[in-house]
């Protein structure tokens, strides 16, 4: 599929380092140099922002929320289909801006460079088939079934690196505390998130804890003391929170 990318930032990057395996792109954005900088990396073409005609054409949006309204005004046509990554920002005030035969909300995530998004989906039920073999090359994707459903993913998906990676780093200075070098720290807690993914894929979470966790041992100890700093508390909180800016609340 060819697939124009509208924006030259830290998603389109992540974005086009997945969707180059399988796609012709075209990247679209204000700032020529940068845009030319993803045609050296990743193939494909630039093509200027101003005026560009996006008519036909499946666009995948990744510009910030609050640029939508003039990046718009310097948009011509009618695109296939709109794809848009933008937090928070309903289909339908993209339908009021973008003139698109289809559009489609994505909530990808940085992990999308290595292939490995966690990425919702929702909007136009016709281009769902295609929504999601388009996103599954850069992951795996979720349509959901409505963009209540799409906002809570962007807490979870979209913010998710963003958790697990104060998680990580807690972990390592938790190490580092107790006296192990910065460096064996890191490899451990690496090769921890690394081993706990396919763990994760073949058990349910309370099967794992129970499995690792026994009678008054070092899990235990821990575990409690987690509980007590209202980790599991802070965390759905958290999710909490972040549905509510997703949400424009
Ligand atoms: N970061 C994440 O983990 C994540 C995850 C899921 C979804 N998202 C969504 O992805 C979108 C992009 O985020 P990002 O992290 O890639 O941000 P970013 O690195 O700051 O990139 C933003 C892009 O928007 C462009 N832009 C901003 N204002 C513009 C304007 N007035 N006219 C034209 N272009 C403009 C920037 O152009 P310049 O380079 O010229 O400034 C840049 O290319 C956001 O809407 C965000 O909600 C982000």
């Amino acid at each position: 599929m060819e697939v124009t990318i509208i924006g030259s930032g830290a998603m389109a990057h992540a974005l086009a380092g997945g969707l180059a395996t399988h796609h012709e792109l075209e990247f679209v954005a204000r700032d020529e140099a940068k845009a030319r900088n993803l045609c050296d990396q990743f193939g494909g073409s630039f093509a200027p922002l101003d005026g560009y005609d996006i008519s036909d054409k499946t666009i995948l949006l990744c510009i910030k929320p609050y640029a939508l309204k003039s990046v718009a005004a310097k948009l011509a046509g009618e695109a296939k289909t709109l794809y848009s990554i933008l937090a928070g920002t309903p289909i339908a005030s993209l339908c009021s801006l973008i003139k698109a035969r289809q559009t489609v909300r994505a909530m990808p995530n940085i992990s999308a460079a290595f292939g490995a998004s966690a990425t919702a989906l929702t909007g136009d039920e016709s281009v769902k088939v295609e929504a999601i073999a388009l996103f599954d090359t850069i992951g795996k994707s979720l349509w959901v079934d409505s963009e209540k459903g799409l906002n809570i993913a962007t807490a979870i998906a979209g913010s998710g690196p963003a958790y697990l990676a104060l998680v990580a780093e807690a972990m390592m200075d938790g190490g580092v505390k107790q006296g192990l070098k910065r460096e064996e720290s890191m490899i451990l807690v690496k090769a921890l998130f690394g081993g706990f993914a396919p763990l994760l894929n073949a058990q349910h979470p309370a099967l794992i804890k129970d499995a690792v966790m026994s009678p008054g041992g070092t899990t235990a100890a821990g575990y409690a003391t987690l509980e007590a700093g209202k980790v599991r508390d802070s965390f759905i909180k958290a999710i909490e929170a972040a549905f509510k800016v997703a949400q424009g609340i």
